[in-house]
This record gives C-alpha cells, structure tokens and sequence, in this order.
C-alpha cells in the first residue's frame, strides 16, 4: 500500500511543473482517433485515466503511436470506428465513458464498456438519456443507469437537448453523437461548464455554433451534421488542476514564491484563481498566447494570509474539481468559508462532500456538511491524522496539501489513485518537503 506521509513545510519556494491536462488530453486522444490523417499530439498526460482513453481508442481502431514522453502520433479512423474485440475497459474514468458513449452511439457497432469499482458506481444515465433519445441502445449492466454500459449503436436523429446539470461530459457526449447525426444537435447549458470539447473540435475543422451566454452562463451550442474532423498536430497545455494543490500550499505558506509554467488558462477553469485572490492570495497571471485555441501562460505565486469566501452559483462548474483542495484552504483561512450549490461533489470519484469534511474533522477543523457543501469555521489550528482517501486522488492531494499545515505527522493511505491524474505528484510533494 502506498501513503503519503507528511509534515509541515518551510515557505515553498520552487518552479513546479504540472503535467498535462487531463481534460484536453482525452479530448486530443479521441478527437485525432476520429479524424482523417495523422495527428501528432504532444503534452499529453501519461496518467491512468488517459491511458484508458488511448486504449479504448486502440480497441475502436484507431493506430495510435508512442513516440516519447507525452508524445502520441495518432494515424485516424476518418470517423469509421471498428468492432471492438472485447470488453473496453474505462477503469476510473468517467470522462472516457462519457464522451465515448457519444462517439460509439452513432457507429454500427456493439461497445460494452467496464470500470473499476468507483466508476461502476457513478451515473450513466445523464448521458443515457439523451443519446437514447438521438436513437443509440443502451444497456446499464449494474442497474439504475449504471455501468458495465453496453451500446448498441447506429444511425442517430439530431437533439435539442437542455441538460439538467451543468456537466462538459454531458455536453461533450450530445455534440459528439450529434457530429454524426443528419441535422442540427444543440446543447443548452445551464451554467457556462469547461469548453475543451467546442475550442478543440473547432481545432480539428469542425464548425460549431456558439450561442451567447446570458448573465448566468446559460448559452446554447449547436452545430450541423453530419461532420467530419481533419487531423491536427495539439500541444496540451499544463493541468490547473494539478496545479491547483500548489497554488493553495504556495497561497496560504506565508514567504512562499512559487512560480508554474505552461498552465492551461481557458476561462472555464480558472475560477480557482479567482477565488484564491478572493480570499486574499497574490498571484499573478501571465498569459503567453491569449489567441491559442486553449490559451496557457505562467502563474506566479506569493505566499500570505488567507480569508474566509463563499463559493457558489454559476461558480461552480468552474471550480468542480478543485473544491476538494479549496475546501483545505478555506480551513487554513481565517473566517468562514461556504461551498454551496455543489450537490455533484457526492457523485465524483467518492462522495467529496462527505470525504473531505470528515477528513478536515480529524484534522481539527470544524465543518459543518450540508447536503449540496460544506461551512467551515476557518483558522483553527490542524493537526496530524491518519486519513483515507477512498480511492479518490484528487482528496488525496488535498489532504497532503493540508499535512503541508498541520502540526505533527499525516498519514494519507492507499494513494496510488493519484496515478489516474498527476502521476508526478508524489515527487513533487517530496521535493517541498525537503526544502
Ligand atoms: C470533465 C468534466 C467534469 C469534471 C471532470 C472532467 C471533462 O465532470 O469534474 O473531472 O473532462 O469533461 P462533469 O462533466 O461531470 O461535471
């Protein structure tokens, strides 16, 4: 079994890397494994849950090469996907078996898809739903739309489709089917949720119509089919996710100056920023090509007091990810931090609510759960637990953040889920440890 084990830190003061995002790194997998000809695409992020995506690509037919670290060069299906052999195997995934309902829908063929334990207990029946309304078959194997997922695919009717929650995977999986489908697909989100999937598709020659959002986020994206993608050579830019356990440690570690490369910056994902400098953080952002289909640039971070925020609303989708770590952060901050409207944390990885305000509990903090987040009376001080991270790497990571400020040691067992996102996060954790 893997730990994490962890005491307080000195200021950090480093030039960290991040890998690639995870995000655009299944996109990119996916998007040149549909397309005419040859893609090379570089950054990618060699974490597990990629690794699924490149492999069911791989079962679907595409040719997909490795070249060099972060490397694939991907010779494309031009939209006619195989037969897979056998069972393909999304292992945590829920990205993978999202988006790859939508592509599979509209092929003529039967995919089962599988995960590990924590997939095969998240729900399918958002994409479900309205791929079978375009006309795909699905069978949910484990009951109440969830997976083994088995779809049988074929010629698909276009959808107007409003989705209850604000979810990229949803969208992604409507649009993609949609590429297929005779006729204009539309998608209406109710809250602005990460475009990758609209900014890349672009990318590899696909026309999109991009509604305007309303005050809220809420904007409809359309787009005519049938379509077909062109390869194209895509540069992944850094993970502000991963990055985001080292802003919060670099933010709230007072003589702290840490400086992060060739992070991604698309405005769907930096609500992080946003907040952080809300609770009195000092970053500073240097975009390095605002024009670049996902734009990217360097963070720098100076290390101070935090405050308490509310996060909330249409800032949710925004932060989705990160509120595990942000969590950690409003106990380190002084004053009350509150996380509402963010009810799709139960059905992460684990349920996040509960994982990180138990594990904040047993460090000391005070947080009161509330069914759709979480009120934490910040600033007293933590100690030293053994946690749990319920296979979930991303309370992993943050419950090593937080050991960074508690007195004693903690212990974080059973972390080799990290491997599904920031296989490098360990490392990294180490070399702040020695400073
Ligand atoms: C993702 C979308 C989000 C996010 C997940 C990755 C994506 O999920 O939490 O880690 O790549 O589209 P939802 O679409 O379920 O909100």
């Amino acid at each position: 079994m893997k730990t994490f084990s962890v005491r307080s830190c000195s200021p950090i003061r480093a030039d960290i890397t991040v890998p690639g995002d995870k995000s655009m790194s299944h996109r990119s997998a996916m998007f040149a494994s549909l397309a005419e000809g040859r893609s090379v695409i570089t950054g990618f992020l060699e974490a597990e849950d990629c690794l699924s995506t490149v492999g069911a690509m791989r079962s679907l037919g595409a040719h997909i090469e490795h070249t060099g670290e972060g490397t694939f060069i991907i010779e494309g299906t031009g939209g006619r996907l195989s037969q897979p052999a056998g069972d393909v195997d999304c292992g945590n995934s829920g990205t993978t078996m999202r988006l790859l309902s939508g592509i599979v829908a509209s092929h003529p063929i039967r995919t089962r898809m599988i995960g590990d334990a924590s997939l095969s207990k998240r729900p399918m029946g958002r994409v479900i739903k309205p791929l079978s309304e375009m006309g795909a078959r699905f069978t949910a194997e484990g009951g109440d739309g969830k997976p083994p997922l088995v779809v049988e695919g074929g010629v698909l009717k276009p959808l107007s489709y409003e989705m209850p929650v604000a979810s990229a995977q949803v969208k992604s999986a409507v649009l993609l089917a949609g590429l297929s489908a005779e006729g204009e697909t539309s998608v209406v989100e109710p809250a602005a949720c990460r475009d990758h999937t609209e900014r890349m598709l672009q990318e590899f020659g696909v026309t999109l119509d991009l509604g305007k959002a309303d005050a809220n986020g809420r904007r409809r994206i359309a787009l005519k089919g049938p379509q077909r993608l062109e390869a194209r050579d895509f540069a992944v830019p850094g993970d502000i996710s991963s990055a985001a356990f080292w802003l919060v440690a670099a933010s709230a570690k007072k003589g702290s100056d840490v400086t992060i490369k060739g992070v991604g910056l698309n405005p769907t994902r930096t609500g992080i920023i946003s907040v952080l400098q809300r609770m009195g953080a000092s970053i500073e952002v240097t975009p390095l090509d605002p024009n670049a289909a996902e734009p990217l640039g360097t963070l720098r971070i100076l290390g101070g007091d935090l405050h308490g925020t509310v996060i909330e609303g249409a800032e949710i989708p925004n932060v989705i990810d990160e509120l595990p770590v942000l969590a950690v952060a409003g106990a380190l901050a002084k004053g009350k931090t509150i996380i509402r409207d963010a009810k799709e944390l139960r059905v992460k990885e684990t349920d996040r609510i509960a994982a990180v305000a138990g594990n904040l509990r047993s460090m000391g903090a005070q947080v009161t759960e509330t069914e759709d987040g979480m009120e934490i009376e910040g600033g007293h001080p933590l100690h030293g637990a053994t946690l749990q991270c319920f296979h979930d790497h991303r309370i992993a990571m943050a419950f090593a953040i937080a050991g960074l400020f508690a007195s004693g040691e903690t212990v974080i067992e059973q972390v080799e889920c990290v491997a599904t996102s920031y296989p490098t996060f360990g490392a990294t954790l180490e070399s702040v440890l020695k400073e």
